[in-house]
């Protein structure tokens, strides 16, 4: 395994900023984009529940749909590419889809049943996750972040910039794409979406609070 140089990263993380301005010229080859995929696909996320799934939104016209319920956002248009970030509503622990997690990890037998009841009691006892559709959506959609975070960073690494959108009308932009065939809206929603591209000017320097104001260490 080959290790990576910390200032290396951290000019990657100064370098990631938020991009609201693209060159629309440019677009992310193939190979470098499968890779920002990857990362979001090899996220972690709480019982290994992979609640996601990343559409590629290229089509021309339904970036114009949900455009003005982006808040109009020029990058609609510009971004080379856009991923939707859809979340699972209703992965509780008693359903089939827990079921295909236990599969992955290869669980069976006691140790199934076992796995089952902690994830029953997380999920209804100690998180309160199964309360209802909203916190099961909310608790899917929090892996998605995951996702989010590390494709927009393992971006930036490669000189690859983005921006999360989390600045959209909800209710219109799940109705256009689900009625466009893209998922069921009985079983995913849009969490979240992120535009992906090269910047076409300077982006100030961040704000960020002071190292101190944020960490305490408990001693
Ligand atoms: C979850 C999330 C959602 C965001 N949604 C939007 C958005 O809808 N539109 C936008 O222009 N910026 C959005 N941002 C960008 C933030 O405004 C930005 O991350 C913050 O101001 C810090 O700047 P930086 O990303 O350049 O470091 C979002 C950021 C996060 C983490």
């Amino acid at each position: 395994m080959t290790f990576f140089n910390k200032d290396d990263i951290i000019n990657a993380f100064h370098y990631r900023a938020s991009t609201r301005s693209y060159d629309g010229n440019k677009k992310i080859p193939a190979e470098d984009f499968n890779y920002i995929l990857e990362l979001g696909r090899l996220s972690p996320s709480s019982v290994g529940s992979e609640p996601w799934q990343f559409l590629v939104l290229q089509n021309p016209d339904l970036r114009q749909k949900i455009k003005p319920y982006c808040w109009g956002i020029p990058t609609m248009e510009t971004s080379s590419h856009i991923v939707v970030i859809l979340a699972k509503k209703n992965a509780r622990y008693d359903t089939p889809y827990f079921g295909e997690i236990m599969d992955r990890r290869g669980l069976q037998g006691e140790a199934r049943e076992k796995a089952m009841q902690v994830y029953k009691k997380f999920q209804t006892e100690d998180a309160h996750i199964a309360d209802n559709e909203r916190t099961l959506f909310d608790w899917a959609s929090k892996q998605t972040y995951i996702a989010l975070a590390n494709m927009m960073t393992g971006a930036a690494m490669i000189g690859v910039d983005s921006c999360p959108i989390e600045g959209f009308a909800y209710q219109e932009v799940n109705q256009i794409l689900a009625e466009a065939g893209l998922f069921d809206p009985a079983e995913w929603g849009v969490s979240v979406m992120v535009t992906f591209g090269y910047r076409d000017k300077e982006i100030r320097q961040k704000a960020r609070k002071d190292f101190d104001e944020v960490v305490k260490f408990i001693e």
